[in-house]
């Protein structure tokens, strides 16, 4: 597209001693995806500008003029991180690619989407929010649960412990939360069915790529029968004899009416929690069959090796580099478009 891009990030470490837990960086990206990225966007004839999101970031964006921002960074620190580097190009008046504010915002917040949810009519497991880990209550809830930390992504806290079949078990799980990731712990009701995630990708309308589906039935060897962190950070890294390795179905098994149902429920999730560009919808398919949407991923990961998103978007038939600048395609022409209606507005006022 011939566009100057500063490319936003946060580069992942390694936790070291600092006694931090394992999958303290999980969120943050390798310094092979940044380049692939990088190297993505300058296939499409772009000139890219490599923007580590830290304390450097205003003063790089005051001192630097690009066309747009191809942003990933998860942030830093807070409730509302990956609303930080959105927040800062605002403030200049910067266009990005993908989710503003207030869709990143609320849906790092597991709770407060689910709540949007229930008022959209879109099915999500049964849950309660537990704030304080002296007053843990499941009133209310079937078991098994699942505990996860209210306010992570990439699987981060979550581990075969987290599926809970009684109080005690409960109580244990919430304390590990607030003690290891110092946050309140969302109790869910735990789905047994079929696991989906639904790529959506563009705006006028966005478009739902092929749904895929995650099968854990080979993970026998190590036991572990969904997506726990320990899945997601070693997937494609490990042989397959370590049983870390579910098989991935894309377009997933479902007839057509399942499939029709599922897009539909994934894109209303998108539109209920505002997002734009792109996003990741995770659903769980119950054997009931209710496709109960767990969350809305806006910043989705975009490994070329073991994300989904890039995967999907293969199996739609765009390569890695075509994926990064259709991304950028997506962005700029939504903001065209914003810019045409606001001059609209000001001339005929
Ligand atoms: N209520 C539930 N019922 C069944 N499985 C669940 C439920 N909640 C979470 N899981 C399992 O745990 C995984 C991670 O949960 P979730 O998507 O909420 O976490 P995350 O860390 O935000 O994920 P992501 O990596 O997509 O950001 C799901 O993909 C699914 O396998
Ligand atoms: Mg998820």
């Amino acid at each position: 597209m011939g566009l100057k891009v500063a490319f936003t990030y946060n580069l992942k470490r390694k936790p070291g001693n600092r006694g931090l837990p394992d999958d303290y960086y999980s969120e943050f990206d390798s310094k092979e995806t940044i380049e692939a990225i990088a190297n993505g966007l300058r296939s499409g004839g772009n000139e890219v500008f490599l923007v580590e999101a830290d304390k450097g970031l205003l003063n790089w964006f005051q001192n630097n003029k690009v066309d747009i921002v191809f942003n990933i960074a998860e942030g830093i620190n807070g409730e509302s991180r990956e609303s930080q580097v959105p927040a800062v190009l605002d403030f200049l008046g910067i266009p990005y690619t993908g989710s503003g504010v207030l869709a990143l915002g609320v849906s790092l917040n597991k709770t407060l989407t689910k709540k949007l949810f229930e008022h959209a009519g879109i099915p999500t497991p049964k849950y309660r929010l537990i704030t304080d880990p002296a007053v843990i209550s499941d009133e209310g809830l079937r078991y098994p649960l699942i505990a996860k930390p209210n306010s992570e992504g990439s699987g981060k806290g979550i581990t075969m412990s987290s599926v809970v079949r009684n109080k005690a078990e409960l109580t244990r799980e919430v304390e590990k939360t607030s003690r290891v990731y110092q946050q309140e712990t969302l109790v869910e009701e735990f789905i047994d069915g079929k696991e989906l995630t639904v790529g959506i990708l563009g705006n006028y309308p966005p478009a739902v790529m092929p749904i895929l589906e995650i099968d854990f039935s080979n993970c026998k060897t190590s036991g572990e029968f969904f997506y726990t962190w320990k899945v997601k950070e070693f997937e494609k890294e490990v042989e397959e004899s370590k049983g870390l390795s579910p098989h991935w179905y894309c377009p997933a098994r479902l007839s057509e009416t399942e499939a029709k149902i599922i897009g539909e429920t994934a894109l209303k999730a998108f539109h209920t929690i505002g997002c734009v560009d792109l996003s990741r919808v995770d659903i769980m398919l119950g054997k009931d069959g209710v496709p109960y949407v767990l969350e809305v991923n806006p910043l989705p990961g975009l490994d070329p090796v073991d994300s989904n998103f890039p995967y999907i978007a293969k199996c739609a038939g765009m390569d890695y580099g075509n994926l990064m600048n259709r991304i950028l395609e997506v962005a700029v022409e939504r903001h065209n478009k914003n810019k045409s209606l606001a001059l609209q507005e000001r001339s005929s006022r």
